[in-house]
């Protein structure tokens, strides 16, 4: 029986685990989807000795620490210096490791209907593994992103030294960042809220809960929202074509 999986640590709920049992029972594919807790990333090299495994997800905190232990980067994956989708490939006995990235497929499909043309900047909030993709996403429809960080780092600004003019002059704000997910639903990212108005386009690659605390302040101030469950879905059924070719 074919295997596929996802990698990370520690891996408590997973989407995939669900998305791809419930997509194998229904369509009566004989496949498996397990979960692989990894203390380290360097336990990936006991994986490689399971035959029957395929295809795997990775999750946080190894998007960007695995590529070491890859033999091969699709090009989009190289550019971003993140992989979340891995493909065994076997030809003549040996077995090949390539990397992939469907985060930059799954967030470019899900933004690119909202975009409008004075969506010309963007405040993308985090700078972990998703953040690369976003970045590159971004880039690519020439719209020039500015980082938020919580330390003070080159090239990024941390959220104290966001002002009104900077938030009138980057309409898109994507939270790339984990806070607000479930259970701390309470918390949000400490923008000066105050000076959104309807022209903002808040867009959370959260998606437990589905309505988080950044997307409820954005809306009592008029702005467009987005949460992160298309671009989950559309990742998830792009790494189903890597594994397949299709
Ligand atoms: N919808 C989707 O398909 C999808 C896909 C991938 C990821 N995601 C979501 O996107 C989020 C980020 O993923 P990731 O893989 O980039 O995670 P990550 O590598 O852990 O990075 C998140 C970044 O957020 C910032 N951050 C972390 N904890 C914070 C806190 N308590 N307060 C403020 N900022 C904090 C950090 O940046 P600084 O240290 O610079 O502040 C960190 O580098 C997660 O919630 C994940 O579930 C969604």
């Amino acid at each position: 029986m074919r295997r596929f999986g996802l990698i990370g640590f520690p891996l408590v709920q997973s989407f995939s685990k669900k998305f791809f049992t419930a997509k194998f029972e229904k369509e009566g594919i004989d496949a498996q989807y397990e979960l692989y807790e990894l203390k380290d990333i360097s336990e990936l090299i006991d994986l490689k000795t399971d035959t029957e495994l395929c295809g795997l997800n990775v999750t946080i905190p190894y998007k960007e620490k695995v590529i070491q232990f890859l033999d091969e980067l699709d090009e989009t994956a190289a550019e971003v210096g993140a992989v979340n989708v891995i493909k065994f490939i076997r030809t003549e006995g040996k077995l090949k490791l390539k990397g992939y990235n469907s985060d930059v497929i799954g967030f470019e499909n899900s933004l690119k209907p909202f975009l409008q043309t004075y969506h010309k900047n963007a405040l993308i909030l985090g700078t972990g593994g998703v953040s690369k993709a976003v970045n590159y996403v971004l880039q690519k429809n020439g719209i020039k992103a500015t980082f938020v960080s919580r330390v003070s780092k080159e090239n990024a600004l941390t959220y104290s030294q966001l002002t009104e003019d900077i938030l009138n002059d980057n309409l898109l704000i994507v939270n790339a960042s984990p806070v607000g997910t479930f259970p701390n639903v309470n918390d949000c990212p400490e923008i000066p809220y105050q000076f959104l108005h309807e022209k903002h386009f808040l867009y959370d690659l959260v998606y437990n809960p589905a309505e988080t605390l950044f997307l409820k302040k954005g809306k009592e101030h008029g702005t467009q929202l987005l949460n992160g469950e298309s671009m989950l879905i559309t990742q998830a059924l792009v790494s189903w074509e890597i594994w397949n070719d299709c």
